[in-house]
């Protein structure tokens, strides 16, 4: 029988990077990528894939319990890959309960609707939950990593409600047998990642020739894994993890935040075909994010071990393949600058 998967968050970065992947790779299963469209969600970002007959989209809000229900009820999912969440740590700072709304209530809301949908019957079913390592907290020891039995300490509203989130899943597992599995990712770059995160907002603003706003000293340090290695490590883990499991994701890639952006510059400066330094000089340090957490690091070992997953390119690799997705594609970012992000972008800098 042909199985049925619901993707959440599909439009957005992660999520049509996970689609496109299911999509290509498993023709005889049908995805339906389930997407509110927010700001951070473009249906731009699955041109190539939308005319596939194994792909449907579907437009709707996971915080809406009645709309949830009525998909499943029309679909009957076997599985749910859930994606779907407000993103963005500075968002949460000035917004909190957007991110109680989506990450938290929608999350339950899809517990809710496959525990009705599969009732008790959990052959072949699986509820994957897309989790972040900001659920841990920050470390300060250079010698520590999160592993998957770290203590849960979110330090943000974001973080705060992803953590919630997880709590839920796995209570689901524990009070009803729901068949569930975490992962918790580091930082994620790539093509499609939306402006207001670091890396794509460094390539734009030095495009524009704008100041490079550096939090604080620039001394945060965060584990950058290719958006296309995060793919391929949820397919593997969907397929393979048994139930109950939490799987941690990483490159073993760590850098300030300042030596990150030095990079981006170079890089960029070789592109455009600048003097090297050149983009440098638009380095400006502003205000530090409220309770900016210092550094986070993810030790994949089990990950890799138990399901021989690996990262398949470097960083050098896929930062500059994701400067030259942006070069190349300078439309997706003129179309998504506008309008509401422009006057977000201007209230957070001004
Ligand atoms: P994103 O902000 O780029 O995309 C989120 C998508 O969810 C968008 O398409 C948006 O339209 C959709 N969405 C938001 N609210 C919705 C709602 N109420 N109903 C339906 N759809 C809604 O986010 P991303 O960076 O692709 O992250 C995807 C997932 O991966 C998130 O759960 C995030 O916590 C997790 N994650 C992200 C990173 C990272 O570095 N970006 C790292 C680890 C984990
Ligand atoms: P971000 O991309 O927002 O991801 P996260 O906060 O989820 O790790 O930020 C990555 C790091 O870059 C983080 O330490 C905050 C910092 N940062 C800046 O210094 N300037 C910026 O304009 C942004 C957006 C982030």
């Amino acid at each position: 029988m042909k199985k049925t998967i619901l993707i959440t968050g599909g439009a957005g970065f992660i999520g049509s990077h996970v689609v496109r992947l299911f999509v290509n790779t498993y023709p005889d299963c049908q995805i339906v990528n389930l997407d509110k469209l927010t700001y951070a969600g473009n249906l731009e970002n699955l041109k190539d894939i939308e005319d596939k007959a194994n792909y449907t989209f579907e437009k709707g809000d996971i915080v809406d319990a009645t709309f949830i229900d009525s998909l499943f009820e029309k679909y009957k999912f076997d599985g749910v890959i859930h994606l779907a969440a407000e993103s963005h740590v500075d968002r949460s700072i000035t917004d909190p309960m957007a991110f109680v709304m989506t990450n938290v209530i929608g999350t339950v809301n899809l517990l809710n609707a496959a525990r009705a949908t599969w009732k008790d019957k959990y052959e072949g079913k699986r509820f994957y939950h897309v989790s972040t390592d900001e659920v841990y907290g920050e470390l300060h020891d250079p010698k520590e990593f999160f592993v998957e039995d770290t203590s849960y300490d979110p330090r943000s509203p974001y973080s705060a409600s992803k953590a919630s989130s997880d709590h839920f899943v796995r209570a689901y597992n524990s009070t009803y047998g729901l068949p569930v599995v975490i992962s918790n990712c580091s930082n994620n770059y790539g093509p499609n990642h939306f402006p207001e995160k670091l890396i794509p907002l460094m390539i734009n603003n030095i495009k524009n020739k704008k100041p490079l706003p550096v939090y604080g000293k620039g001394e945060n340090i965060r584990d950058w894994l290719y958006v296309l290695d995060h793919a391929r490590a949820i397919d593997v883990i969907y397929h393979k993890a048994d139930d109950g499991e939490t799987y941690n994701i990483g490159g073993n890639n760590e850098w300030t935040n300042i030596d990150l952006v030095h990079l981006i510059c170079d890089v960029m400066d070789k592109k455009l075909g600048q003097p090297v330094g050149e983009s440098r000089n638009l380095i400006t340090y502003v205000k530090d994010r409220a309770g900016h957490d210092l550094r986070y690091a993810i030790d994949a070992t089990k990950l890799m071990n138990k399901l021989g997953w690996e990262p398949s390119v470097t960083f050098e690799e896929g930062l500059e393949k994701t400067v030259d997705w942006y070069l190349n594609n300078w439309d997706w970012i003129s179309n998504i600058t506008s309008g509401d992000y422009q006057k977000y972008y201007q209230e957070m800098y001004s």
